[in-house]
């Protein structure tokens, strides 16, 4: 079992109402501070599916005027596309919180030129700040401990400067845009978002082997809070052993 850093927080929660409601607090408290600190918020939004039900407990109590909204990846796809990120967090979060459209840093999924899409959001994610260039990373876990999409096996795992690739990820025939490891385990603070059965396995993987392309910033030295449900906390050795998020 690997030593995690003290800064590792593992909040299991019974239902999804309170494990929804104990993240939105956490997001509402981290863009408070940040804005507070440094006048802006910047915030990279998980995709896939999860995030569908926090992101409405978003849409009030975050002052989306002063934050500047990234993703962690997205895949290659247009805006309007079922299968984009952009288009959930749309629907979900950036439409009915009316966040003005500049704050809002879409992906180019739809670009033929993925890898010039990158470096586009490269120059948009440094563009006027600093390092960290992020204050929160919104994240999920598949069900193969992938996290953004930071694939076991693909390249983007080995990027080490670059912050946002275009990758090719073979096990699902089709290449993704994703934030790397120099900008995810470079946030301010981290958070994932964890529920289902069918994530037990990779969160005992990441959590307690260290192993898998999310173990990695568990690993990173700052904050992680995993939000999890006891059913994806079901086969993690001695839950309890977590301190419980504040
Ligand atoms: C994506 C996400 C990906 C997601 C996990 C979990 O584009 O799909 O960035 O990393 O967070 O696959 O997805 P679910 O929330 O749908 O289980």
């Amino acid at each position: 079992m690997p030593d995690h850093p003290a800064r590792l927080t593992v909040l299991v929660k019974d239902s999804l109402s309170d494990l929804v409601e104990a993240a939105a607090a956490h997001v509402r408290r981290s863009a408070a501070d940040a804005i507070a600190a440094r006048g802006q918020f910047r915030i990279a939004l998980a995709g896939g599916s999860t995030p569908r039900a926090l992101y409405p407990r978003l849409v009030a109590g975050v002052d989306w005027s002063r934050a500047r909204v990234f993703f962690g990846d997205e895949r290659a796809v247009g805006p309007t596309d079922p299968q984009s990120n952009y288009r959930m967090a749309q629907e979900t979060l950036l439409g009915p919180a009316a966040v003005p459209p500049e704050n809002v840093v879409r992906w180019r999924g739809e670009d033929p030129d993925l890898d010039a899409a990158a470096r586009d959001y490269e120059r948009a994610l440094t563009a006027g700040a600093t390092p960290p260039w992020l204050d929160l990373a919104l994240l999920g876990l598949g069900p193969d401990g992938h996290t953004a999409s930071l694939f076991p096996g693909t390249s983007a795992l080995a990027e080490e400067s670059v912050l946002a690739v275009a990758v090719d990820v073979p096990q699902l025939g089709t290449r993704r845009l994703t934030l790397t490891y120099p900008a995810l385990c470079g946030a301010r603070d981290v958070c994932f978002l964890v529920t289902g059965h069918d994530k037990a396995s990779a969160m005992a993987a990441v959590v307690d082997g260290g192993r898998l392309p999310a173990a990695r910033i568990l690993r990173r030295g700052g904050p992680v809070t995993i939000f999890c449900d006891r059913d994806a906390a079901s086969a993690l050795q001695n839950p309890e052993r977590f301190k419980e998020a504040t």
